[in-house]
């Protein structure tokens, strides 16, 4: 049977946000079909690929309909006759049709979309999972989530600058069992937050509404929250997504919240007095994506004990994650399908990383839908870690409730990563 791509359809779906995303179905001979949604972020790297948007009065301006079009028409053209299992030949027609580095003819959300779809395709024609798809014959393990407790930053009306206060539940046995770690959490967070008469809702990750005085009195709540569920700081650690480009640059650091202004070495202080203080494995953009020296410098001061993730830094970029292994600047890359723009381009990111022992974490994005791709993405290419947002709201929920499905189907050979698996340590 044939498995030619026939068909390639887009259609505007919504968003977690209430926004326009476009969703692409493309349908092989052999009558295998496959799905793909563009996610969206809010707190982007400039290097990211451009998520394409009509502009103008209409929907504040996040209209898809031209992202739509090039779907549908030049994107069809392209790939319709190319087969659906040579995902690299499809991709590289892809960015060969868009000719520019940030996928701004063609908009990186109509390419991933395209991209997903066709992935699903070829899984469905293969009568396999996904996750299987991508692992052929492959062990693979269960990853290390994170999961967020606070939003902050871009997800809060920067409410507080820290965007994301994550835990990680690095002494659970199985992912099963880092979902009930992370609910008893979760819920502690709330009472404790109810009890301070500071609970006002979530954020948009699902996370609670940050309502503190200082961006470290949420880490003191969230360490907080980790006792009173009864956790050890060796069961259950800590993880920051600090998404520095959106309060810094230039070298300069200033906290609103706070109101308070730092050099790059006087906020690498303040960020090492925190991991000094508080049981923190992992922390993400620590610096703007214009410091690599800053990255550089606090890669050096805590690598050797602490994940360092490079988000808006690296954007899911391979040869920026090149770059960033021979200049150590961080030890771990985040690996967002949409930065890219395809899922091969992604896929080449997480492989160099794989390839010099750093830590690879798959991620949702802000704005997203029910999709579960990114799951089967991180179970498949065994990346060791999923980072989805929060405990809350079902485009989250429909992922952690995937990965327990996918943990089930694998059975007792289902090995969950935990910290070790995400082989980033030691750098240096
Ligand atoms: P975004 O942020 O999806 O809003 O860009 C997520 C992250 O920074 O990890
Ligand atoms: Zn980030």
């Amino acid at each position: 049977m044939s498995t030619l791509i026939q068909q390639v359809i887009a259609r505007r779906i919504w968003d977690s946000r209430g926004r326009p995303t476009v969703e692409v179905d493309v349908v092989l001979r052999n009558g295998g079909r496959g799905r793909g949604v563009a996610p969206a972020g809010a707190s982007r790297g400039s290097r990211e690929a451009v998520d394409l948007r009509d502009g103008g009065g209409a929907l504040g301006g996040f209209g898809v309909s031209l992202a739509l079009a090039n779907v549908n028409g030049p994107i069809a053209q392209c790939i319709v006759g190319m087969d659906a299992m040579d995902q690299q030949a499809v991709d590289d027609a892809l960015v060969a049709l868009d000719g520019t580095p940030t996928k701004s003819a063609l908009g990186g959300n109509a390419t991933i979309a395209t991209s997903l779809a066709v992935l699903h395709a070829a899984a469905a024609s293969a009568g396999v999972p996904l996750w299987r798809h991508l692992a052929g014959d492959r062990a693979v393990r269960m990853p290390l989530p994170e999961i967020q407790i606070f939003g902050g930053g871009a997800h809060a009306g920067r409410r507080v600058d820290i965007q994301d206060f994550l835990v990680m539940p690095v002494g659970a046995a199985s992912f099963d069992e880092a979902m009930v770690m992370t609910a008893e959490v979760y819920r502690a967070a709330g009472e404790l937050m109810d009890r301070a008469g500071r609970r006002c809702g979530v954020a948009d990750e699902g996370g609670w509404w940050p309502d503190f005085k200082s961006n470290e009195e949420a880490l003191e709540m969230l360490t907080r929250a980790i006792d009173a569920a009864g956790f050890r700081h060796d069961q259950m650690a800590i993880s920051l997504d600090v998404a520095a480009s959106e309060f810094g640059g230039k070298g300069r650091y200033t906290l609103g919240l706070e109101q308070r202004s730092y050099d790059t070495g006087e906020w690498l202080d303040v960020l090492q007095g925190w991991v000094a203080r508080y049981p923190i494995l992992s922390v993400e953009d620590p610096v703007a994506e214009d410091d690599a020296e800053g990255m550089r410098a606090f890669t050096a001061a805590v690598g050797d004990r602490v994940q360092v993730i490079g988000d808006d830094f690296l954007v899911t970029d391979a040869q920026l994650v090149r770059e960033a292994i021979a200049n150590k600047s961080c030890n771990a890359v985040l690996l967002k399908p949409n930065q890219a723009g395809t899922v091969s381009e992604t896929r080449a990111a997480m492989e160099v990383a794989r390839d010099a022992q750093w830590g690879r974490v798959v991620s949702a994005r802000s704005g997203e839908t029910e999709d579960v791709a990114i799951v089967h993405l991180a179970i498949g290419w065994d990346a060791g870690q999923l980072k989805v947002g929060s405990f809350a709201r079902s485009e989250r929920m429909a992922k952690w409730n995937e990965a327990l499905r996918i943990e089930g189907d694998i059975g007792v050979q289902a090995a969950y990563a935990g910290y070790a698996g995400r082989k980033a340590l030691p750098i240096a």
